[in-house]
């Protein structure tokens, strides 16, 4: 199997897995994640699945979910009230304890909220994105005011911390979230407490989140090219 059969294999199989009527559902960002989203819609429209509302985790899970006629809360809904059933979504890298990093595609603060107010939390990446250490091959991303771009870089080259702004492709000048900020894709000296530094990027002044999940307990599925999905086991 190729990468994208790898992607549609995982969305498709942790859909059916792990999906069961009256479940308020994360439905995750990118180009994997979108396969659990679609497969959500396709057993809605066979009736396998019923009552399910979801919780998109960017504009682009809206859209997917929206054309799967998947019926679409906000997490303040009162039928959501803050807590989901299940997330389902991707990340950009794992490292050994099961620690992600997430953002490639610029939703990390909605992916964030959604995914540690969720009961469970399922993430499905390729092969590749299991890593030794996070941050050194993909950056991560930084979601900033965009009025404190400059002292937050400054706060972070002063902790050692090589700093890039993320520019828009077919669109001049920075990427902006969905929630009307900027991105700050920083590289990782190894070895770094993880945790720690997801704790600690977020007391600089003007920084929203950041992209490292270290408390979201996910279930990880990793896909290999003979077509398995295979449940990573993170050395806790
Ligand atoms: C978006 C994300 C994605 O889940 C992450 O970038 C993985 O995407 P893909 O499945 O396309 O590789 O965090 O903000």
């Amino acid at each position: 199997m190729d990468g994208d059969q790898i992607k549609q294999l995982l969305g498709r199989t942790v859909a059916e897995r792990f999906v069961t009527s009256g479940m308020k559902i994360g439905l995750g960002t990118g180009s994997t994640a979108v396969w659990a989203i679609r497969r959500i819609g396709e057993l809605l429209a066979a009736g396998t699945i019923s009552e399910i509302v979801g919780v998109p985790t960017s504009s682009q899970s809206e859209v997917e979910a929206q054309a799967g006629r998947i019926p679409l809360r906000s997490m303040n809904d009162p039928e959501i009230a803050g807590e989901l059933d299940l997330t389902i979504d991707g990340a950009d890298e794992v490292d050994a304890a099961g620690n992600l990093t997430k953002g490639g595609g610029g939703a990390l603060l909605i992916e964030k909220v959604v995914a540690y107010a969720s009961r469970r939390v399922v993430i499905i990446v390729g092969r590749d994105k299991l890593v030794d250490h996070l941050g050194l091959k993909y950056p991560i991303p930084i979601e900033v005011i965009p009025s404190a771009r400059v002292p937050v870089t400054r706060a972070l080259e002063k902790m050692g911390i090589a700093v890039q702004l993320r520019m828009a492709v077919k669109k001049m000048g920075a990427v902006i979230t969905d929630n009307g900020n900027v991105l700050l894709d920083v590289s990782l000296p190894a070895p770094t407490d993880i945790a720690a530094f997801e704790r600690e990027v977020n007391t600089i002044p003007g920084v929203v989140e950041n992209g490292i999940f270290s408390r979201a307990n996910a279930e990880i599925y990793y896909g290999t090219e003979d077509g398995e999905v295979v449940a990573f086991k993170p050395a806790r």
